[in-house]
C-alpha cells in the first residue's frame, strides 16, 4: 500500500502520488523547489512532515487570520457540523443571517446587504454581473497587476499575463494603468493616473461603463498600495461614467492593513460593492459580495442558486473570526506588529542593496529585490534565493509580482514582536549568505 494510505507522510509518496493523481494545472503553482509538506497549525505556526516549524509569513495566501486551529473558530464550526453540516440557500438556518448581521455592523451607514459564496473568483463574478445588470454598462475597469482570480471572467479581470489562459478573454474588461509609487508608468503621483481612468473610458468603452475594481493594496500583483487619493479621484471619474466602484478587499480586509476593518477606509471613499475572502473563514471556504440593496436587486428577476453559499459551518467560522478579530484586538496587533516587521526589512534593506523597495500597510508587507537600485532592474532569482533561503531559516513568504521578484510577508494577525525579530534575523542571515 502507498504510504499516503498508510499515513506515514513520506514525502516521496505524496508527491509522486499528487503528480500521478492530481490535475497538472496544479503544478503551474508550486512554493519551492522541495515539496513543502505541510502537517500541523498552531497560531501563527506550520510545522511540515519531518517535524520543523515555520513561521508561517504567507498564511496560505492571506487565509489563515486569525491563526491556526483557533479554538473559538473549531469549536464553532464542529458545534456547528454536529447539528447539521450543509443548509442550501433555498432553506432558512440562523447562521447565515447572524453572520451578515454582524458583518454589516463593520460598514459605514447604508442599506447593505450580502451574498455569500465560496471563493473570492465566484464573489468578483457576482460583483461583476450586478455592476452590469444595475448599470446597464457592460464595460469594467481593472488594474494593471491586478489579481482578482483565475476563473474564466475572472481571468480576464486579473493584470497579470501569467495568468492569461491562451483564449479569447471573456469579453468587457479593460485594463488601466496602474499607480504603482515605485515602477508605474507614470512615475510617482496621483493625477495623470486618474486622468488615464478618463482617457481609457474616452477611448476603449462607448463611453459609459459598468464599474471599475480595485484592490486598496495590489496583493499578487506584488504588494502595491493604492497612492492617497487614487481610489476617491477613481471613484469620481467611475461614477461620472455611469459606473460603480467596487473594492476588492480578499486580501486587505478584516483588519489586515492595521489602518480601518477594511483597506478602502484609509481612502476616504466607500464603495458601490466590496469584495471579500479569504481572512473571513480562517481557512473555510467562504466569500461574499457586499453591495447595497437597490444594486443586489438588480440581480433579482432572474433564479440564482449556487450550492453551497451560505454554508452554516462556513458562516459559524465567519462569525467565530469577527469575535477573536474584536476580543484579541488582533486589528490593532496588524498594524503594532506590522510596523516591527516593516521597520526590520527596512534596517535590512539598508544593508543589502538587492532590496529594492519595502512597502505595504500593517501585516500586508511587501519586499521587491532589484539586481539595479536606480535601473529598478526586477531580480526574480535573489527573490526566489531569499524564498528558499527563509524556507531553510524557519519561516515562509510567498512571491508575486508581475515580475516575480517581490516576497509577500503577510503572516496570521496574531504575530508578535518575537515573530517579528525572528523574521528580520532570518532575513538579515539568508542575505548575508547569498552575499558571501
Ligand atoms: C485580491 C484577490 N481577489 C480575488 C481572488 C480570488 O480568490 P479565489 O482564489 O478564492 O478565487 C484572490 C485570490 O488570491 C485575491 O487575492
Amino acid at each position: 500500500m502507498d504510504a499516503y494510505h498508510t499515513g506515514e507522510w513520506s514525502n516521496d509518496a505524496i508527491a509522486s502520488g499528487r503528480q500521478k493523481y492530481l490535475s497538472p494545472s496544479l503544478a503551474t503553482f508550486t512554493a519551492y523547489q522541495r515539496p513543502l509538506v505541510l502537517k500541523r497549525g498552531e497560531g501563527q505556526y506550520v510545522w511540515d512532515s519531518e517535524g520543523n516549524r515555520y513561521l508561517d509569513c504567507l498564511a496560505q495566501n492571506l487565509c489563515i487570520s486569525v491563526g491556526y486551529a483557533h479554538k473559538a473558530v473549531n469549536e464553532a464550526v464542529m458545534a456547528q457540523m454536529a447539528q447539521i453540516q450543509h443548509v442550501t440557500t433555498m432553506y432558512y438556518h440562523d447562521k447565515p443571517v447572524a453572520f451578515a448581521e454582524r458583518l454589516l455592523g463593520k460598514f459605514p451607514e447604508e442599506d447593505w446587504v450580502i451574498h455569500f459564496v465560496n471563493s473570492g473568483a465566484e464573489a468578483i463574478d457576482i460583483a461583476t454581473l450586478v455592476a452590469r445588470l444595475y448599470t446597464g454598462n457592460h464595460d469594467i475597469l481593472t488594474l494593471r497587476s491586478a489579481y482578482h482570480g483565475m476563473h474564466f471572467g475572472t481571468m480576464s479581470a486579473t493584470g497579470l499575463a501569467l495568468c492569461h489562459q491562451p483564449l479569447p478573454a471573456s469579453p468587457g474588461f479593460v485594463q488601466v494603468a496602474n499607480p504603482d509609487q515605485y515602477r508605474g508608468i507614470f512615475g510617482k503621483g496621483v493625477e495623470p493616473y486618474v486622468a488615464e481612468i478618463a482617457n481609457t473610458v474616452d477611448t476603449a468603452t462607448p463611453g459609459r461603463i459598468a464599474g471599475m475594481i480595485i484592490e486598496p493594496i495590489q496583493g499578487y500583483g506584488g504588494v502595491i498600495p493604492m497612492p492617497a487619493g487614487y481610489m476617491k479621484h477613481a471613484a469620481q471619474t467611475v461614477r461620472a461614467a455611469g459606473g460603480l466602484l467596487i473594492a476588492d478587499e480578499v486580501q486587505t480586509g478584516f483588519g489586515r492593513t492595521g489602518k480601518g476593518f477594511w483597506g478602502f477606509e484609509a481612502h476616504d471613499v466607500t464603495p458601490d460593492i466590496v469584495v471579500m475572502s479569504k481572512g473571513i473563514g480562517n481557512g473555510f471556504p467562504l466569500a461574499a459580495t457586499v453591495m447595497r440593496r437597490d444594486i443586489a436587486a438588480s440581480m433579482a428577476e432572474r433564479k440564482f442558486f449556487n450550492t453551497y453559499g451560505s454554508n452554516p459551518m462556513a458562516c459559524a467560522a465567519g462569525l467565530a473570526v469577527l469575535d477573536v478579530i474584536e476580543s484579541e484586538g488582533l486589528q490593532d496587533n496588524a498594524a503594532r506588529v506590522g510596523a516591527l516587521f516593516e521597520a526590520g526589512m527596512r534596517r535590512v534593506a539598508e544593508k543589502y542593496a538587492a532590496i529594492g523597495d519595502v512597502r505595504g500597510s500593517g501585516l500586508m508587507l511587501g519586499l521587491e529585490f532589484v539586481s539595479d537600485r536606480a535601473e529598478k532592474a526586477p531580480d526574480d532569482a535573489k527573490a526566489d534565493a531569499v524564498q528558499e533561503g527563509l524556507r531553510e531559516r524557519g519561516v515562509i513568504v510567498g512571491r508575486s509580482g508581475r515580475f516575480k521578484n517581490v516576497l509577500r510577508i503577510n503572516p496570521p494577525l496574531c504575530v508578535d514582536e518575537n515573530d517579528a525579530a525572528f523574521f528580520e534575523n532570518a532575513l538579515d542571515d539568508t542575505l548575508t549568505s547569498l552575499t558571501h
